[in-house]
């Protein structure tokens, strides 16, 4: 078990890597165990409404990468996550899509923990429904993000933070 110095410790330490060594391959048994750590986030009444899709297809990334102005960053991943809102699990979409964030992050921080890099992809959701549609995914599911993961070429520098004391409105 991690000491809590050491979450804090990882979760400092997550970067947004958008540059990865090309051709080197991540198993699918890898991106089942980080979608194990997404589906323990916690969702209202436990609904668990986010499904995901799997890529390490370099043609299928290709075409993907035609939908974001980041899609450099698409084609060098070494895989990708796409992930879905189901909505036949929906109970509140507000809720449901903290949800999903959660579920997103708790992705992001294991990958860290591996020694992977990764990057939150939002941009592309101008595109969401065409996405979808190549990937063969029926209206229910809606495209919240797509994760792009692998070997970091390089770890990027740390991002800044707003001090604590801006962030806390009132201690009562
Ligand atoms: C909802 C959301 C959407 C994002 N979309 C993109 C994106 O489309 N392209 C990109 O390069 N980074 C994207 N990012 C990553 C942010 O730019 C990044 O998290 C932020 O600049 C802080 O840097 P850090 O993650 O290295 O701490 C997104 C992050 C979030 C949470």
């Amino acid at each position: 078990m991690k000491r809590d110095e050491d979450i804090l410790e990882l979760i400092k330490n997550r970067r947004s890597v958008r540059k990865f060594q090309l051709d080197r391959e991540i198993t699918v048994e890898t991106l089942k165990s980080i979608i194990t750590a997404g589906s323990f986030a916690p969702s209202g009444h436990n609904n668990q409404p986010w499904r995901f899709v799997l890529v390490k297809d370099k043609e299928l990334k290709s075409k993907i990468s035609k939908f974001t102005n980041y899609g450099s960053i698409v084609n060098s991943a070494n895989a990708l996550i796409a992930v879905f809102f189901h909505h036949p699990d929906s109970y509140d979409r507000d809720k449901d899509l903290m949800a999903i964030g959660a579920c997103i992050q708790n992705m992001l921080l294991y990958i860290t923990s591996l020694g992977l890099g990764s990057v939150w992809l939002g941009e592309i959701l101008k595109n969401k429904e065409r996405v979808r549609e190549l990937l063969n995914i029926p209206p229910e599911d809606e495209l919240m993000a797509v994760i792009a993961l692998g070997y970091p070429a390089f770890i990027p520098k740390p991002t800044s933070r707003k001090p604590v004391e801006e962030l806390i409105i009132n201690v009562y």
